[in-house]
Protein backbone atom coordinates (compact mmCIF):
# COMPACT_ATOMS: atom_id res chain seq x y z
CA UNK A 1 0.00 0.00 0.00
CA UNK A 2 1.10 3.51 -0.63
CA UNK A 3 0.73 5.98 1.83
CA UNK A 4 0.39 9.48 -0.12
CA UNK A 5 0.19 13.08 0.29
CA UNK A 6 -1.04 15.83 -1.69
CA UNK A 7 0.29 18.94 -1.67
CA UNK A 8 -1.57 21.84 -3.36
CA UNK A 9 -5.55 20.75 -3.66
CA UNK A 10 -6.29 22.75 -6.54
CA UNK A 11 -8.00 22.38 -9.64
CA UNK A 12 -5.71 19.53 -10.86
CA UNK A 13 -5.33 17.66 -7.74
CA UNK A 14 -9.48 17.74 -7.30
CA UNK A 15 -9.79 16.61 -11.13
CA UNK A 16 -7.21 14.12 -11.40
CA UNK A 17 -4.53 13.26 -8.46
CA UNK A 18 -7.01 12.69 -6.11
CA UNK A 19 -10.31 10.97 -7.49
CA UNK A 20 -7.32 8.58 -9.64
CA UNK A 21 -5.24 7.99 -5.85
CA UNK A 22 -9.09 7.54 -4.68
CA UNK A 23 -9.54 4.85 -7.08
CA UNK A 24 -6.11 2.73 -6.90
CA UNK A 25 -6.80 0.14 -4.36
CA UNK A 26 -2.71 0.23 -3.99
CA UNK A 27 -2.75 4.10 -2.78
CA UNK A 28 -4.22 5.35 0.43
CA UNK A 29 -4.69 9.15 0.69
CA UNK A 30 -3.31 10.27 4.39
CA UNK A 31 -2.29 13.68 4.16
CA UNK A 32 -3.61 16.74 2.40
CA UNK A 33 -1.86 20.28 2.71
CA UNK A 34 -2.43 23.52 0.88
CA UNK A 35 -1.81 27.45 1.54
CA UNK A 36 -5.67 27.72 1.72
CA UNK A 37 -6.50 25.25 4.32
CA UNK A 38 -10.02 25.10 3.72
CA UNK A 39 -9.33 23.73 0.58
CA UNK A 40 -7.75 20.89 2.04
CA UNK A 41 -9.84 20.28 4.63
CA UNK A 42 -12.90 20.31 2.11
CA UNK A 43 -10.79 17.66 -0.23
CA UNK A 44 -10.40 15.78 2.95
CA UNK A 45 -14.13 15.76 3.75
CA UNK A 46 -14.50 14.26 -0.08
CA UNK A 47 -11.32 12.18 -0.65
CA UNK A 48 -10.44 10.73 2.78
CA UNK A 49 -7.10 11.71 4.45
CA UNK A 50 -5.99 14.37 7.48
CA UNK A 51 -5.40 17.91 6.87
CA UNK A 52 -2.11 18.82 7.68
CA UNK A 53 -0.59 22.16 9.30
CA UNK A 54 2.15 22.47 6.90
CA UNK A 55 4.27 21.04 4.08
CA UNK A 56 6.79 19.92 6.56
CA UNK A 57 4.63 18.32 8.91
CA UNK A 58 3.80 16.01 5.92
CA UNK A 59 7.15 15.24 4.94
CA UNK A 60 8.09 14.35 8.52
CA UNK A 61 5.66 12.18 8.76
CA UNK A 62 7.16 8.19 8.39
CA UNK A 63 3.70 7.14 7.26
CA UNK A 64 3.64 9.01 3.76
CA UNK A 65 5.61 7.51 1.30
CA UNK A 66 5.22 9.54 -1.72
CA UNK A 67 3.69 13.07 -2.60
CA UNK A 68 2.13 14.64 -5.11
CA UNK A 69 2.93 18.26 -6.04
CA UNK A 70 0.24 20.37 -7.48
CA UNK A 71 0.89 23.86 -6.60
CA UNK A 72 1.89 26.86 -8.31
CA UNK A 73 5.13 26.57 -10.43
CA UNK A 74 7.37 28.90 -8.74
CA UNK A 75 7.20 26.00 -5.71
CA UNK A 76 8.19 23.48 -7.53
CA UNK A 77 11.19 22.70 -7.24
CA UNK A 78 11.36 23.53 -3.62
CA UNK A 79 8.90 21.38 -2.42
CA UNK A 80 9.88 18.36 -4.77
CA UNK A 81 13.63 18.59 -3.65
CA UNK A 82 12.44 18.51 0.09
CA UNK A 83 10.15 15.67 -0.58
CA UNK A 84 12.64 14.05 -2.37
CA UNK A 85 15.54 14.99 0.86
CA UNK A 86 12.89 13.81 3.23
CA UNK A 87 13.09 10.29 1.36
CA UNK A 88 9.35 10.69 -0.51
CA UNK A 89 8.94 9.66 -3.70
CA UNK A 90 7.29 12.67 -5.80
CA UNK A 91 4.96 13.42 -8.63
CA UNK A 92 5.03 16.63 -9.62
CA UNK A 93 3.04 18.64 -11.70
CA UNK A 94 4.06 20.69 -14.91
CA UNK A 95 5.91 22.69 -15.96
CA UNK A 96 8.63 21.09 -13.50
CA UNK A 97 10.29 24.06 -12.66
CA UNK A 98 10.82 27.65 -13.22
CA UNK A 99 14.72 27.50 -14.27
CA UNK A 100 16.75 24.38 -15.47
CA UNK A 101 19.02 25.16 -13.16
CA UNK A 102 16.13 23.61 -10.38
CA UNK A 103 14.75 20.74 -12.99
CA UNK A 104 18.65 19.58 -12.58
CA UNK A 105 18.62 20.03 -8.64
CA UNK A 106 15.16 17.89 -9.24
CA UNK A 107 16.82 14.95 -11.05
CA UNK A 108 20.02 14.96 -8.90
CA UNK A 109 17.86 14.99 -5.58
CA UNK A 110 15.70 11.99 -6.99
CA UNK A 111 19.03 9.84 -7.93
CA UNK A 112 20.92 11.24 -4.81
CA UNK A 113 17.41 9.32 -2.61
CA UNK A 114 16.80 6.96 -4.89
CA UNK A 115 13.70 7.93 -5.15
CA UNK A 116 11.01 7.75 -8.06
CA UNK A 117 10.79 11.85 -9.34
CA UNK A 118 7.86 11.89 -11.99
CA UNK A 119 6.36 15.03 -13.78
CA UNK A 120 2.81 15.42 -14.54
CA UNK A 121 3.19 15.18 -18.37
CA UNK A 122 -0.01 13.05 -18.70
CA UNK A 123 -0.37 12.88 -22.49
CA UNK A 124 2.06 10.47 -22.58
CA UNK A 125 -0.56 7.61 -21.39
CA UNK A 126 -3.44 8.77 -23.47
CA UNK A 127 -5.01 5.72 -25.54
CA UNK A 128 -4.14 7.81 -28.84
CA UNK A 129 -0.57 9.13 -27.90
CA UNK A 130 0.76 5.52 -26.56
CA UNK A 131 -0.93 3.82 -29.98
CA UNK A 132 0.69 5.99 -32.19
CA UNK A 133 3.67 5.56 -30.62
CA UNK A 134 3.98 2.20 -31.32
CA UNK A 135 2.55 2.82 -34.70
CA UNK A 136 5.52 4.68 -35.15
CA UNK A 137 8.11 2.53 -33.36
CA UNK A 138 7.22 -0.21 -35.75
CA UNK A 139 7.86 1.56 -39.12
CA UNK A 140 3.94 2.09 -40.39
CA UNK A 141 4.79 5.73 -41.16
CA UNK A 142 8.46 4.97 -42.28
CA UNK A 143 10.92 7.81 -40.92
CA UNK A 144 9.97 10.76 -39.89
CA UNK A 145 10.13 14.33 -42.09
CA UNK A 146 8.13 16.97 -40.29
CA UNK A 147 5.56 17.00 -37.48
CA UNK A 148 2.95 19.86 -36.13
CA UNK A 149 1.37 19.83 -32.74
CA UNK A 150 -1.34 21.95 -31.39
CA UNK A 151 -2.30 22.65 -27.99
CA UNK A 152 -4.61 25.64 -27.70
CA UNK A 153 -7.91 26.69 -25.42
CA UNK A 154 -9.37 29.87 -24.91
CA UNK A 155 -7.28 30.21 -21.13
CA UNK A 156 -7.31 29.34 -17.86
CA UNK A 157 -9.77 31.67 -16.25
CA UNK A 158 -12.01 28.78 -17.60
CA UNK A 159 -10.07 25.96 -16.05
CA UNK A 160 -9.50 28.21 -12.79
CA UNK A 161 -12.83 30.18 -13.00
CA UNK A 162 -10.95 33.32 -12.13
CA UNK A 163 -10.87 36.39 -14.61
CA UNK A 164 -7.57 37.05 -12.68
CA UNK A 165 -5.72 33.42 -12.13
CA UNK A 166 -2.13 33.10 -10.64
CA UNK A 167 -0.98 31.91 -14.15
CA UNK A 168 -1.14 35.49 -15.59
CA UNK A 169 1.52 36.07 -12.77
CA UNK A 170 5.24 35.95 -14.26
CA UNK A 171 6.33 36.05 -10.17
CA UNK A 172 4.25 32.52 -9.41
CA UNK A 173 4.03 31.16 -13.12
CA UNK A 174 7.46 32.19 -14.91
CA UNK A 175 5.90 31.58 -18.30
CA UNK A 176 2.25 31.24 -19.63
CA UNK A 177 1.07 29.20 -22.46
CA UNK A 178 4.18 27.93 -23.99
CA UNK A 179 5.21 26.18 -20.30
CA UNK A 180 1.20 25.34 -19.23
CA UNK A 181 0.25 23.79 -22.70
CA UNK A 182 3.26 23.89 -24.93
CA UNK A 183 5.50 21.64 -22.40
CA UNK A 184 3.15 19.07 -22.97
CA UNK A 185 2.98 18.94 -27.17
CA UNK A 186 7.19 19.28 -27.00
CA UNK A 187 7.69 16.44 -24.75
CA UNK A 188 4.85 14.42 -26.66
CA UNK A 189 7.14 15.16 -29.72
CA UNK A 190 9.89 13.05 -27.59
CA UNK A 191 7.89 10.96 -26.96
CA UNK A 192 6.29 9.56 -30.14
CA UNK A 193 9.10 10.02 -32.50
CA UNK A 194 12.40 9.02 -29.50
CA UNK A 195 14.39 11.97 -30.63
CA UNK A 196 14.77 15.10 -28.69
CA UNK A 197 14.71 18.73 -30.17
CA UNK A 198 17.91 20.25 -31.11
CA UNK A 199 17.17 23.70 -32.49
CA UNK A 200 14.36 26.15 -31.69
CA UNK A 201 13.28 29.70 -33.62
CA UNK A 202 10.54 30.76 -31.75
CA UNK A 203 8.04 33.84 -31.10
CA UNK A 204 6.89 33.60 -27.67
CA UNK A 205 4.38 36.92 -26.95
CA UNK A 206 1.68 38.35 -25.34
CA UNK A 207 -1.04 38.66 -28.37
CA UNK A 208 -4.61 39.46 -25.97
CA UNK A 209 -4.86 38.80 -22.41
CA UNK A 210 -5.28 41.73 -20.12
CA UNK A 211 -5.06 41.49 -16.03
CA UNK A 212 -8.59 43.41 -14.85
CA UNK A 213 -6.94 46.66 -14.76
CA UNK A 214 -6.32 46.18 -19.06
CA UNK A 215 -2.49 45.56 -18.28
CA UNK A 216 -1.51 43.15 -20.53
CA UNK A 217 -0.82 39.87 -18.91
CA UNK A 218 3.35 39.69 -17.80
CA UNK A 219 3.51 36.07 -19.39
CA UNK A 220 2.63 34.91 -23.18
CA UNK A 221 -0.87 34.03 -24.03
CA UNK A 222 1.03 32.58 -27.77
CA UNK A 223 4.07 30.65 -29.04
CA UNK A 224 5.19 29.69 -32.11
CA UNK A 225 7.97 27.18 -32.44
CA UNK A 226 9.52 25.36 -34.69
CA UNK A 227 12.00 22.75 -34.05
CA UNK A 228 14.82 20.60 -35.27
CA UNK A 229 14.65 16.88 -34.39
CA UNK A 230 17.63 14.80 -33.64
CA UNK A 231 16.91 11.98 -36.49
CA UNK A 232 16.35 15.20 -39.05
CA UNK A 233 12.62 15.58 -38.56
CA UNK A 234 11.45 19.32 -38.61
CA UNK A 235 7.81 20.21 -37.38
CA UNK A 236 5.93 23.05 -35.38
CA UNK A 237 5.19 23.59 -31.72
CA UNK A 238 1.74 25.60 -30.85
CA UNK A 239 0.25 26.69 -27.78
CA UNK A 240 -2.11 29.43 -27.45
CA UNK A 241 -4.85 30.60 -24.58
CA UNK A 242 -6.15 32.34 -27.23
CA UNK A 243 -8.24 30.02 -29.03
CA UNK A 244 -11.65 31.62 -28.55
CA UNK A 245 -13.73 28.26 -29.59
CA UNK A 246 -13.42 24.47 -30.01
CA UNK A 247 -9.86 23.44 -28.22
CA UNK A 248 -7.16 21.97 -30.30
CA UNK A 249 -5.60 19.38 -28.93
CA UNK A 250 -3.71 17.81 -31.90
CA UNK A 251 -0.59 16.44 -33.28
CA UNK A 252 0.16 14.97 -36.67
CA UNK A 253 3.24 12.92 -37.80
CA UNK A 254 4.70 12.93 -41.53
CA UNK A 255 6.67 9.98 -42.59
CA UNK A 256 8.18 8.39 -45.55
CA UNK A 257 5.67 5.91 -45.55
CA UNK A 258 2.09 7.86 -43.96
CA UNK A 259 0.68 10.35 -41.43
CA UNK A 260 -0.41 9.77 -38.40
CA UNK A 261 -3.37 12.14 -37.53
CA UNK A 262 -3.61 11.91 -33.37
CA UNK A 263 -6.94 13.81 -31.49
CA UNK A 264 -7.10 15.79 -34.66
CA UNK A 265 -10.43 14.23 -35.90
CA UNK A 266 -13.88 14.91 -34.21
CA UNK A 267 -15.07 10.79 -34.14
CA UNK A 268 -11.31 9.15 -34.20
CA UNK A 269 -8.74 9.71 -31.63
CA UNK A 270 -6.03 8.08 -34.36
CA UNK A 271 -5.92 7.89 -38.24
CA UNK A 272 -3.02 6.59 -39.69
CA UNK A 273 -3.06 7.39 -43.48
CA UNK A 274 -0.38 4.88 -45.48
CA UNK A 275 1.10 6.26 -48.13
CA UNK A 276 -0.22 3.44 -50.57
CA UNK A 277 -3.70 5.07 -50.19
CA UNK A 278 -5.35 2.66 -47.06
CA UNK A 279 -6.71 4.44 -44.08
CA UNK A 280 -7.05 2.62 -40.68
CA UNK A 281 -9.81 4.37 -38.62
CA UNK A 282 -8.75 3.28 -34.45
CA UNK A 283 -11.56 2.61 -31.90
CA UNK A 284 -9.90 4.13 -29.00
CA UNK A 285 -10.50 7.08 -26.37
CA UNK A 286 -9.90 10.51 -27.48
CA UNK A 287 -8.26 12.73 -24.94
CA UNK A 288 -10.55 14.75 -22.74
CA UNK A 289 -10.75 18.48 -23.26
CA UNK A 290 -10.47 20.97 -20.56
CA UNK A 291 -14.33 21.48 -20.97
CA UNK A 292 -15.32 17.98 -20.32
CA UNK A 293 -12.85 17.87 -17.43
CA UNK A 294 -14.40 20.92 -15.76
CA UNK A 295 -18.21 19.44 -16.88
CA UNK A 296 -17.33 16.48 -14.64
CA UNK A 297 -16.51 13.84 -17.46
CA UNK A 298 -14.30 11.24 -15.76
CA UNK A 299 -11.40 9.47 -17.82
CA UNK A 300 -8.54 8.30 -15.97
CA UNK A 301 -5.26 10.12 -17.19
CA UNK A 302 -3.32 6.96 -16.32
CA UNK A 303 -0.74 9.04 -14.48
CA UNK A 304 -1.08 8.28 -10.74
CA UNK A 305 -1.41 4.67 -11.29
CA UNK A 306 2.27 4.50 -13.40
CA UNK A 307 3.40 6.58 -10.60
CA UNK A 308 1.88 3.43 -8.24
CA UNK A 309 3.27 0.60 -10.12
CA UNK A 310 6.88 2.77 -10.33
CA UNK A 311 6.98 2.57 -6.65
CA UNK A 312 5.76 -0.45 -6.19
CA UNK A 313 6.75 -2.41 -8.80
CA UNK A 314 9.92 -0.73 -9.87
CA UNK A 315 8.57 -0.29 -13.25
CA UNK A 316 10.22 2.11 -15.38
CA UNK A 317 8.60 5.64 -15.05
CA UNK A 318 7.18 7.08 -18.45
CA UNK A 319 7.20 10.50 -17.44
CA UNK A 320 10.49 10.76 -15.39
CA UNK A 321 12.07 13.47 -14.33
CA UNK A 322 14.72 12.79 -16.46
CA UNK A 323 12.88 13.24 -19.47
CA UNK A 324 10.90 15.57 -18.20
CA UNK A 325 13.87 17.91 -18.32
CA UNK A 326 14.46 17.32 -22.05
CA UNK A 327 11.18 19.20 -22.75
CA UNK A 328 11.83 22.16 -20.17
CA UNK A 329 15.51 22.68 -22.23
CA UNK A 330 13.28 23.17 -25.68
CA UNK A 331 11.19 25.42 -23.75
CA UNK A 332 14.12 27.98 -22.05
CA UNK A 333 15.88 27.96 -26.05
CA UNK A 334 12.67 29.12 -27.87
CA UNK A 335 11.98 31.85 -25.26
CA UNK A 336 15.67 32.57 -25.96
CA UNK A 337 14.87 32.38 -29.14
CA UNK A 338 12.10 34.56 -29.29
CA UNK A 339 13.61 37.46 -26.93
CA UNK A 340 17.22 37.26 -29.44
CA UNK A 341 14.97 37.01 -33.08
CA UNK A 342 17.09 34.12 -33.75
CA UNK A 343 17.93 30.36 -33.77
CA UNK A 344 19.21 29.17 -31.12
CA UNK A 345 20.98 25.11 -30.71
CA UNK A 346 19.72 23.33 -27.45
N1 LIG B 1 -0.94 18.06 -16.18
C1 LIG B 1 -1.88 18.92 -16.55
O1 LIG B 1 -2.51 18.75 -17.58
C2 LIG B 1 -2.18 20.10 -15.67
C3 LIG B 1 -3.42 20.73 -15.77
C4 LIG B 1 -3.66 21.82 -14.95
C5 LIG B 1 -2.71 22.28 -14.07
N2 LIG B 1 -1.49 21.66 -14.01
C6 LIG B 1 -0.44 22.18 -13.14
O2 LIG B 1 -0.79 21.90 -11.79
C7 LIG B 1 -0.34 22.94 -10.93
C8 LIG B 1 -1.53 23.46 -10.14
O3 LIG B 1 -2.47 23.98 -11.05
P1 LIG B 1 -4.03 24.07 -10.74
O4 LIG B 1 -4.71 24.21 -12.04
O5 LIG B 1 -4.43 22.99 -9.83
O6 LIG B 1 -4.06 25.47 -9.98
P2 LIG B 1 -5.01 25.91 -8.78
O7 LIG B 1 -4.80 27.36 -8.59
O8 LIG B 1 -6.39 25.41 -9.01
O9 LIG B 1 -4.41 25.10 -7.54
C9 LIG B 1 -3.20 25.38 -6.96
C10 LIG B 1 -3.36 25.15 -5.47
O10 LIG B 1 -2.09 25.23 -4.85
C11 LIG B 1 -2.22 25.96 -3.63
N3 LIG B 1 -0.90 26.47 -3.34
C12 LIG B 1 -0.25 27.53 -3.88
N4 LIG B 1 0.98 27.63 -3.36
C13 LIG B 1 1.13 26.59 -2.50
C14 LIG B 1 2.19 26.14 -1.68
N5 LIG B 1 3.35 26.78 -1.63
N6 LIG B 1 1.99 25.04 -0.93
C15 LIG B 1 0.83 24.37 -0.97
N7 LIG B 1 -0.22 24.77 -1.73
C16 LIG B 1 -0.06 25.85 -2.48
C17 LIG B 1 -3.28 27.01 -3.95
O11 LIG B 1 -3.87 27.52 -2.76
C18 LIG B 1 -4.24 26.20 -4.80
O12 LIG B 1 -5.22 25.56 -4.02
C19 LIG B 1 0.28 24.00 -11.85
O13 LIG B 1 1.66 23.92 -11.85
C20 LIG B 1 -0.28 23.68 -13.21
O14 LIG B 1 0.58 24.04 -14.27
C21 LIG B 1 -1.23 20.57 -14.77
Amino acid sequence: MLNVGMIGCGKIAQLRHLPEYDENPRCAIKALYDTVPERAAEMSGLFGGTPYPSIESILADPQIDAVSVCAANAFHASITIAALDAGKHVLCEKPMATSLEDCERMVAAAERNGRVLMIGHNQRFADSNRVARELVTSGEIGSILSFSSNFGHSGPEQWTGQSNPWFFDRNVALFGAIADLGIHKIDLIHFLTGQTAIEATAIVETLDKKFPDGNPITVDDNAFCILRLSGGAIGTVRASWTFYGQEDNSTRLYGTKGVLRIDDDPEYALILEKKTGECIRYEIGKILTNEEQLAGKKKKSGIIDAFADAILDGTKPISAGSDAIHAMKVVFGALRSSMKRETVVL
